[in-house]
């Protein structure tokens, strides 16, 4: 399947999870075979040449793994909070809605290592702040994020200046 086709499964859904919210869902992408393999290989593509990926905790994490196992890298779980039995590191942050926690977990990456963040969607740039600046204090080199929708009218990639954003579809 074209990468066109594939995120063209993506779906609107309006007033979610709050009033004037306009959700967009990636379910169908993730849900059928051939739209999800034309993405990890698009991402694949995106992550460029680096040591490590990092995720973010939970969709992060499907893409991720799929996009580690085809590229032979490791990927770091930065986790939503109480889960981890030991923290390297621990920050708050803004959601599009609401606020959230992430923490990294001691050895997710080793100083110096060039990481690429993927995610599946780049909204408000919270999330991948928050993820860039715990890789960061833990000495890795954040090299990139690579997303599968970016939505432009949010302006999440000026969250993180000077690390280059590579988004499937931006909307
Ligand atoms: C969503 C999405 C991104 C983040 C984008 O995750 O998967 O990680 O929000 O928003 P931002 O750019 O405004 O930070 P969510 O926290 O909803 O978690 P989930 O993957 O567990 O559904
Ligand atoms: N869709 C999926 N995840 C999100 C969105 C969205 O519209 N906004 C923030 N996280």
């Amino acid at each position: 399947m074209k990468i066109d086709e594939a995120l063209d499964l993506i779906a609107e859904i309006p007033d979610f999870p709050e009033p004037g919210v306009l959700f967009r869902d990636l379910t169908p992408v993730f849900g059928d075979a051939a739209a999800f393999a034309a993405v990890v290989d698009a991402l694949a593509e995106a992550v460029g040449d680096v040591d490590q990926l990092a995720a973010v905790e939970a969709r992060g994490f499907v893409l991720a793994a799929a996009v580690g196992y085809a590229k032979g890298l490791g990927v770091a779980l930065v986790r939503k909070p109480g889960k981890l039995p030991a923290v390297a590191g621990r920050v708050d942050y803004t959601l599009e809605y609401g606020t959230a926690t992430l923490e990294l977990p001691v050895g997710a990456v080793r100083p110096g290592q060039r990481v690429t963040i993927v995610d599946d969607v780049l909204a408000t740039g919270g999330t991948v702040a928050a993820a860039t600046s715990l890789l960061a204090d833990a000495g890795a080199d954040v090299r990139g994020v690579a997303v599968v929708l970016e939505l432009a009218a949010l302006e999440g990639r000026a969250q993180v200046p000077g690390v280059p954003v590579h988004a499937l579809r931006t909307l």
